[in-house]
């Protein structure tokens, strides 16, 4: 039931907060500094033979599976590749012994997700799967795997979802790490900061007012440019599919750095780009993007660290998240692109929990 909320994406974007506590619970060792999933089944021998991690998901699954990528590498030194799912099975792709193969999917029930745990597990590759839904193929089919605990997600447009799927992800890279490189107090400081990411949720959810009103300021525009760096870029590319998917506005997350190889010709005062400037590394050169879309005329709307005046003399369009790490800024910032995207929506009118053409989950290839 959508109870006081307008939409149920809306009320799902609300319950971030608890569907996050419901992740984390009972999840983290504060004596060993690490994470416990028990659904992962894997010895502590297994745990330090893998070698590699090959992450399979389709849009917004396919997003965390980004992020997963920038926690398994530089939190426990995995090399980890990210595929969409749909080509993991028809590429040939190299699994070996060693290789620990995720899948990642909120219903379970997606045919190319389905497709790549059957290629993995027939390849002999040991497979844990990430679902939301208890008791869906992909959670049965794996064997393995952690569950989100995030509830029923109703509306099309992936919220709550994505946002354990990103934390489940973090609590693995600290157990990965505590079992290779992380020391007992880097793996509590760590587990800290996850705890955190309610509190952090919750702060930028009080914003919700601010965030309708740019987005109302925006809803007339029909293309849009998403930008971040390192964890934020995985988080441009979701904010921008959130946008195109409920709001029917043409939007593309790219890279910050790419703007110069192709995009940035196309900017002018049509093109809003919405730039994910948080106080984090590689800020300053997020920063010069924005010169750089100002100088073409772009609108600017930017993410920033609250407090942060950096970015504040180029544009007044700026939404505010709370100061936190690199590995834990996709959180709050997806939270406030999530609004961004669904009062962009209502205010053009659409359909926001059964956009035109989708489907909440695509059973068919
Ligand atoms: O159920 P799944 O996580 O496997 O679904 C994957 C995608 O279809 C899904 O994330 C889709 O991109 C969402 N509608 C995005 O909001």
């Amino acid at each position: 039931e959508k109870g006081n909320y307008p939409h149920f994406m809306l009320k799902e974007i609300f319950e971030q907060p608890e569907t996050i506590e419901n992740a984390i619970r009972g999840r983290i060792d504060h004596e060993m500094g690490t994470a416990i999933l028990n659904g992962m089944n894997l010895s502590p021998r297994e745990l330090a033979l893998i070698n590699r991690i090959v992450i399979a998901g389709c849009g917004s699954s396919m997003h965390a599976g980004m992020l997963g990528e920038y926690y398994f590498e530089d939190i426990a030194g995995i090399s980890t590749s990210v595929e969409q799912a749909a080509e993991f099975r028809y590429r040939n792709p190299i699994i070996e012994p060693n290789t620990l193969v995720i899948p990642i999917s909120q219903s379970g029930e997606t045919a190319d997700t389905i497709a790549a745990v059957r290629e993995a597990t027939a390849k002999g590759a040991v497979v844990t799967a990430l679902c939301n839904v208890v008791g869906s193929t992909i959670a049965r089919e794996s064997g393995r795997g952690v569950y989100l605990h995030a509830g029923p997600e109703i509306s099309v447009a992936s919220t709550k979802a994505f946002s354990s799927q990103v934390v489940v992800l973090l609590l693995f890279a600290l157990l990965l790490g505590r079992n290779r490189r992380l020391s007992r107090s880097e793996g509590n400081e760590l587990a800290d900061q996850i705890e955190q990411i309610p509190e952090l949720i919750r702060s930028v959810l009080l914003q919700a007012p601010e965030i309708k009103k740019i987005a109302e300021r925006y809803a007339d525009k029909e293309d849009f440019f998403y930008i971040g760096r390192g964890c934020l870029y995985p988080t441009a590319l979701e904010g921008a599919l959130k946008l195109k998917e409920i709001s029917y506005i043409h939007a593309e997350g790219y890279h910050a750095a790419e703007l110069k190889h192709g995009p940035i010709s196309l900017l002018d005062e049509r093109h809003p780009v919405l730039a994910l400037a948080n106080d984090i590394p590689g800020k300053d050169k997020i920063i010069g993007n924005i010169q750089e879309c100002r100088a073409r005329k772009a609108p600017v709307v930017a993410v920033i660290t609250r407090g942060d005046s950096a970015v504040r003399s180029m544009t007044q369009d700026v939404i505010e998240v709370p100061p936190c790490s690199r590995f834990i800024a996709p959180l709050p910032t997806t939270v406030a692109l999530q609004l961004f995207a669904y009062y962009v929506a209502v205010a053009r009118g659409c359909e926001v929990d059964q956009p035109r053409n989708l489907a909440k989950s695509v059973t068919v290839e």
